[in-house]
């Protein structure tokens, strides 16, 4: 893979462990890292206090996220067992911080922000010949910087059923109160065949389930690259996120399902819909990230919907696919977000029934728009409308749960449940984590049926039944 893959391990075999914080793209990454690590001669650690480098990959998102971030680099550099000890820092803080995090972290060996991460075997070098608080961000001033994306192609380290799959970089959208465009930089569309060549790997290595991830994920293809006539689509697609779809259940067979995240509401298109009700794979869950149930607040955050427009994207998609599960995003204690405000955004979520939602707490971002704008909201109001929200989900929750009971769902077994290992653990289609009790003969990446008997807000519990009992 890598000329120096020699040279660089007969340096002996360092350990390594990576610390991931944030979202899918950071789980996907430091994957990509550890791949790159292990063919450049370096083992994996089984504990961070043992490992020679300790890698954090951090998130900006939200104001905690980066506390979190820090605290845990300030730890390890002033709890390092020896000065040779490597503790490193990648991800979206770095890119955000550049050199600049050496003065909020002592002791940090290096900061390597995204679509950086290619170059840390490189910078591991560096550092064994002396050099010292080694910065690299990603450039994205040019319509190429995309190709600095590497994605070595390895074994999966864990045993694992399912993987995530970065297909476009970045995010052009600005919502007036996110970072994510500042630190992942511009919109690019990675290759089809680059894509495919990934999932390849992936299910060679006995991945079944894959996630395909971009933040508006539905822009895939769009202005990049245009789908030559030699790439035929069978089903008549024109859209280049379906024609994905298509390209890879025709390549790769092995592949059992399909998700996609993040969705924007305004990508809801007709061929879309079309994909998921055509294409068995393809799982019934969508994230569809509403954000607030206020025109107002919508407007304000920039997100380029109303929720009329919202509220119809979700009617399309239910009408052709009436098992499909959609969760959310909500962002409350946007500036200026009064009671009105509020309680809307509580009536479109009533009305919209989402199967789960993430509440988020407002928290300025330095650089963005909204920041310049005056709160108006304290934090023990945050505080009451997250609480308040999360309330109204769990009831909301178990209420769609229950009208389960009784029915039977295909999950695919990802094996032993952490809290009650007696039980397993998977999740079905529409992306609901079901616990079960395993008969004498399951393995981790069977398909299983399973007949509800109980149900919590985020949880279904049932028993498996074979195929000639329903
Ligand atoms: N690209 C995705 C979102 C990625 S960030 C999308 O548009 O759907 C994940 C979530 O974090 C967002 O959906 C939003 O709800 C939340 N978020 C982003 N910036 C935030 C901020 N400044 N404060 C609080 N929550 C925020
Ligand atoms: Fe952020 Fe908006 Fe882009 Fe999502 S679509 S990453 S919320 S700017
Ligand atoms: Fe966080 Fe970066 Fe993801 S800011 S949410 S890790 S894209």
């Amino acid at each position: 893979m890598n000329q120096n893959t020699k040279d660089l391990s007969s340096s002996g075999a360092k350990t390594f462990y990576i610390h991931t914080y944030g979202c899918q793209m950071n789980v996907r990454d430091s994957e990509l890292v550890t791949n790159n690590l292990l063919a450049h001669g370096y083992t994996l650690s089984d504990s961070e206090e043992n490992a020679d480098i300790i890698i954090i990959n951090s998130c900006s998102v939200r104001g905690k996220a980066e506390d979190k971030a820090i605290g845990k680099a300030r730890l390890l550099c002033a709890r390092r067992r020896s000065p040779d000890v490597v503790v490193g820092l990648m991800g979206c803080m770095a890119q955000r911080f550049g050199e600049d995090i050496f003065e909020q972290v002592r002791g940090l060996s290096f900061a390597v922000g995204t679509r950086a991460e290619s170059r840390i075997p490189l910078i591991l070098k560096r550092l064994e010949m002396g050099e010292d608080n080694i910065s690299e961000t990603g450039n994205f001033d040019d319509d190429t910087s995309g190709s600095n994306y590497v994605a070595p192609l390895g074994e999966v380290t864990e045993t694992r059923i399912s993987s995530f799959v970065t297909i476009l970089l970045g995010c052009d959208r600005r919502c007036t109160y996110c970072i994510v465009p500042d630190v992942r930089g511009k919109e690019h569309s990675r290759q089809p065949a680059e894509i495919i060549a990934e999932i390849r790997a992936l299910a060679d290595s006995g991945i079944s389930e894959i996630t395909l991830l971009g933040q508006s994920v539905m822009n895939y293809g769009k202005r990049d690259f245009k789908w030559s006539e030699d790439i035929p689509s069978p089903m008549g697609f024109t859209e280049p996120l379906p024609r994905l779809f298509e390209l890879i259940v025709a390549n790769i067979p092995e592949i059992t399902r399909i998700r996609f995240t993040s969705s924007h509401p305004t990508g809801v298109t007709d061929e879309l819909i079309s994909a998921m009700s055509r294409i068995p794979q393809l799982c019934r869950h969508l994230h569809l990230p509403l954000q607030s149930g206020s025109d107002r607040i919508l407007k304000l955050m920039r997100r380029g919907y109303d929720t009329a427009t919202y509220l119809d994207a979700l009617k399309r998609l239910r009408e052709a696919l009436p098992d499909l599960a959609v969760t959310t995003d909500i962002i409350v204690g946007f500036p200026g977000e009064t009671e009105e405000d509020f309680e809307a955004t509580r009536k479109v979520m009533e009305e919209a029934q989402f199967d789960n939602s993430f509440i988020f707490k407002y928290s300025p971002r330095p650089g963005t728009p909204a920041a310049e704008l005056e709160s108006g909201v304290t934090e023990e109001e945050k505080m009451r409308r997250n609480r308040i929200l999360l309330e109204d989900q769990d009831r909301r929750g178990l209420a769609i749960n229950n009208r389960s009971i009784g029915t039977v769902t295909e999950v695919l077994a990802e094996g032993p449940s952490l809290r009650n290992p007696k039980r397993w653990s998977g999740r079905n289609s529409q992306n609901k984590i079901v616990l079960f009790e395993p008969g004498s003969r399951i393995s981790v990446g069977d398909t299983v049926l399973v007949r509800i008997t109980r149900a919590r807000p985020q949880t279904l519990f049932g028993d498996l039944v074979e195929k000639s009992e329903i």
